[in-house]
């Protein structure tokens, strides 16, 4: 059997392995780790539906990715994960061209940013991070099961470590703000979700998986000060504790 480590690419992981007449709904496709989710399963013969909330970069991703692979098979799709109705708007759109759906990695993520909320009430690293995630799972759902097997990605992060989820506020309606724990409390949520949903669809051929994808330089650092890193890195539990 092959063995990968740290210092294996995308694209040996995947080669020799086809995807045609498969599709995979990648969202957060405007950069970092999901333009190159997108490149990496286009390359292997996928559909690959990219999904992110501003146009002009969706447009240019897809661009940049026909460029390099003028045969790719890609399909761009607007969301914004901070608003219910925009989801329900591109679940739509998606399983009116797509049907079965072998794939869906959702990636998109915010680490670290001040105190918003939504229109909708709620905080911003929650909503975007892990509660759109859950009901564009719940919408696409259908066209998962009919792809059979079909798999769901939840990238989650080592992030976990810095905080349990609150279920009793996870809005931050009633604690004082902090960034790091708000983070923390979203990707232990990707985490309880993916277990969660792997459990209630196995038995229909719906597997999902929760990805730490590794340290990687990327734009998700973006809301990150001076301080925030040590700040974020004294939360973890001691090795052995985890
Ligand atoms: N990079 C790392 O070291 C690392 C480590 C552990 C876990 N992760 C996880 O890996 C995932 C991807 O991270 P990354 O490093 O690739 O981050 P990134 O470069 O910041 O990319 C995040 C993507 O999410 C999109 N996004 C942000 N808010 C959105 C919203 N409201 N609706 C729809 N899309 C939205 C962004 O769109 P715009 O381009 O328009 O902003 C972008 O396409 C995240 O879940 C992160 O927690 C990353």
């Amino acid at each position: 059997m092959q063995r990968f480590d740290q210092t294996s690419t995308a694209d040996q992981v995947i080669e020799g392995i086809s995807l045609e007449n498969t599709h995979a709904v990648v969202t957060g496709a405007t950069s970092g780790l999901g333009i190159e989710t997108c490149r990496v399963l286009a390359g292997a013969g996928a559909t690959v539906i990219m999904v992110a909330c501003d146009g002009a970069k969706l447009r240019e991703v897809k661009e940049q990715i026909l460029l390099q692979q003028p045969e790719a098979k890609l399909r761009a799709q607007r969301m914004d994960l901070t608003d219910f109705g925009s989801i329900h708007r591109a679940a739509a759109e998606i399983l009116l061209c797509h049907s079965a759906i072998k794939r869906l990695v959702n990636n998109p993520g915010v680490m670290a940013c001040p105190l918003v909320r939504t229109a909708q009430g709620f905080e911003m690293q929650f909503v975007t991070n892990h509660l759109g995630h859950v009901l564009l799972t719940g919408l696409l759902a259908p066209a998962l099961v009919d792809a059979t097997p079909g798999r769901v990605v939840n990238l989650s992060s080592a992030g976990h470590q810095f905080a349990p989820f609150n279920f009793s506020d996870p809005n931050y309606n009633g604690r004082d703000d902090d960034k790091g724990q708000s983070y923390g409390e979203s990707k232990t949520a990707n985490i309880l979700f993916t277990v969660g949903l792997d459990a209630r669809t196995r038995a229909l051929g719906l597997r999902a998986f929760a990805v730490h994808p590794g340290v990687i330089a990327t734009n998700l650092s973006r809301h990150k000060g001076d301080g925030d890193y040590d700040t974020l890195m004294a939360r973890r539990p001691a090795a052995g504790a985890r």
